[in-house]
């Protein structure tokens, strides 16, 4: 950490997160908490959360969750270092020159050049566009039928026919050839010298989600190839971890998200009206664009191009999806090739109405498999009957099962219970399609044992948290080291060091973690939602049953790892006998 410990809680204590988070977010109070409407997914009645005495904030819809300090890093982007800067110039706290490493200092200044020189270079290419010279660019954008408030909107550029004027232009600004360079904007042969990367092209500046200007694709002006050109990674250029249209869309309303394939299919679906839609970046959908929409949505629809191409794209991207937990729906242009062509021949109300017509994934993905098979042959309908019993295995979760079963049957016209009976032969076979239920917000992944050894992990922390008169009576029994996962650990021993001191301050605990998903899991922990007990023996049977689950998992854990190691066999057999005794131990709660 590049500040000391106390300076950064004294930046936090200064910042009250309910004083905070009102200029963000409408809340009010209710009880000892404050409420509204998440900022981090789209929701219509408020389970965002923020807990004046916890100085925390958590939305029990999308499982956001932390300190001021991480509000800020979501909210506004910021890394944990500009969250602390900007908070502390917020409440008046100096901070010393940073005793960061000198590395870490220059990779921070790196970033910040080289968002200043994207942001000048996106300023050139804009005033181009309105040059003389940028007459050809302006009219093929006009052309394809962008308002100029859209073209305004998206900062929408022009790249100059000769192959250096950017070059130059930024030179004479100061900036040095190395930084052009890296920034993406230019680069060095021996033959040309420094050259500009785009030239003769229409340019679509790339935005972060707090509207920073990242990178750059620049499209030729008719047929020539490549038609897209883009910034290469660069140290704020992250393909993976960025989506086309999110600084707009993120504040959109919609309910959902649809992503689509092309710059201009986001920009004429704005255009229209439909202000939820983003693309990636010129490479496939990855698991961190999907986790990126999680915070924003829970729906995300697939406005993919209708060639086969794009078929098998959003093939891939429902995979996915799914694996993050979001509800995927495929919308079908045709008989237009992309959303943008479709937008200009039929217009917002029918492309609305194909929103509401949009397939559920899972039954695209099998008349999308349906196409290999002859289903007037038995042998084969056989085999493709086979292939839905196998993709229906993935859904662990019963009731789903059922669901899709059903639907499944009554669409394909097959017996229900003889596709049940071949979904569970085919799940005995192969152990797939465990009975345990997923949990319902479909945030966590597939139940295996660290998984369920999780659970009244948090739970503990979260009981703690809320309870810290309970600490004296279970330190004898659980200690930092039965937390299994190394964060859960950590954030632990923490607490039980705090606790130990009389101190309660889960907020300052997680200002330990710098990285924002960290944080995030770690107010996870701290704000787990505990049953509602009326009765004292309810509440102390759950509270024992939570004791024991830990133990137990920590017990596991060590027997896994112990394997035939013996000097792991004696804590293994101390940890055996707590185990027993706590079982067997009342504990009180009074
Ligand atoms: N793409 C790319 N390089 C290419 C072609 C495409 O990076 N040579 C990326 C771009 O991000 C583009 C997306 O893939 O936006 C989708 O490609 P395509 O459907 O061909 O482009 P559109 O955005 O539909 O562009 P247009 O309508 O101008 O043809
Ligand atoms: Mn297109």
């Amino acid at each position: 950490m590049y500040y000391p410990d106390e300076l950064v809680e004294e930046v936090r204590t200064r910042n009250d997160i309910v004083d905070v988070i009102s200029g963000y977010v409408k809340m009010q109070k209710k009880g000892s908490n404050y409420f509204g409407l998440c900022p981090f997914h789209s929701e219509k009645s408020p389970s965002f959360s923020v807990s004046a005495s916890k100085q925390m904030y958590y939305c029990f819809g999308c499982g956001a969750g932390g300190n001021v300090f991480t509000f800020l890093m979501e909210y506004e982007n910021y890394s944990f270092q500009e969250a602390i800067q900007f908070l502390a110039q917020r409440a008046g706290v100096a901070l010393p020159e940073r005793e960061d490493s000198a590395q870490a200092r220059e990779r921070d200044n790196k970033r910040a050049e080289l968002l200043k020189v994207c942001k000048e270079a996106a300023k050139y290419f804009y005033y181009q566009l309105r040059a003389g010279t940028g007459a050809g660019g302006y009219a093929y954008l006009r052309g394809r039928e962008l308002s100029d408030e859209t073209i305004h909107k998206f900062g929408l550029g022009f790249a100059n026919m000769t192959s250096d004027d950017l070059t130059r232009y930024l030179k004479s600004k100061g900036y040095g050839d190395k930084l052009i360079q890296e920034a993406g904007l230019a680069a060095f042969d021996e033959k040309y010298g420094l050259h500009d990367k785009f030239w003769n092209r229409v340019m679509f500046p790339i935005q972060d989600s707090n509207n920073r200007v990242i990178g750059f694709g620049g499209r030729v002006m008719g047929d020539g190839k490549p038609k897209y050109l883009n910034s290469p990674e660069t140290p704020i250029f992250d393909k993976s971890r960025n989506l086309y249209g999110l600084n707009f869309a993120r504040s959109s309303r919609a309910g959902n998200f649809i992503l689509c394939e092309g710059y201009m299919d986001v920009i004429a679906m704005h255009q229209a009206g439909f202000t939820q839609a983003v693309a990636s970046l010129g490479t496939a959908f990855t698991a961190g664009q999907a986790n990126l929409l999680r915070r924003f949505t829970q729906e995300v629809i697939l406005a993919y191009d209708s060639d086969g191409a794009g078929v098998n794209a959003a093939l891939r991207a429902i995979g996915i999806l799914k694996e993050a937990g979001l509800t995927g729906k495929v919308l079908n242009l045709e008989p237009y090739k992309d959303p943008d062509e479709f937008m200009k021949n039929q217009g917002a109300q029918a492309f609305q109405e194909r929103i509401g017509q949009a397939e559920n994934s899972f039954f695209f993905e099998l008349r999308m498999l349906e196409r290999d098979y002859d289903l007037k042959d038995p042998e084969s309908k056989t085999r493709f009957y086979r292939q839905i019993a196998q993709k229906l295995c993935g859904f662990s979760e019963e009731v789903e099962r059922e669901n899709y079963i059903e639907a499944v049957a009554q669409k394909y016209h097959i017996g229900f219970e003889n596709l049940r009976r071949l979904v569970r032969s085919y799940a005995s076979q192969t152990g797939e399609a465990a009975p345990a239920p997923r949990p319902k917000s479909g945030l966590q992944k597939k139940r295996d044992p660290a998984q369920n050894r999780k659970k009244p992990q948090k739970l503990l922390l979260t009981w703690l948290v809320e309870e810290p008169s309970l600490y004296r009576k279970i330190k004898q029994y659980i200690s930092p080291e039965d937390f299994t996962e190394d964060l859960y650990r950590k954030a632990a021993e923490k607490l039980f060091e705090d606790l130990e001191k009389e101190i309660i301050n889960p907020a300052g605990i997680i200002s330990l973690f710098t990285d924002g998903e960290q944080q995030r899991e770690v107010a996870e922990l701290f704000n787990t939602k505990l049953e509602e007990l009326s009765t004292r023996t309810e509440k102390e049977r759950a509270f024992h049953d939570v004791l024991l689950g830990v133990k137990r998992g920590s017990f596991e854990a060590l027997r896994e790892r112990a394997g035939g190691d013996v000097s792991a066999l004696g804590r293994m057999i101390e940890s055996k006998k707590q185990l027993e005794e706590l079982s067997k131990t009342h504990i009180s709660l009074n």
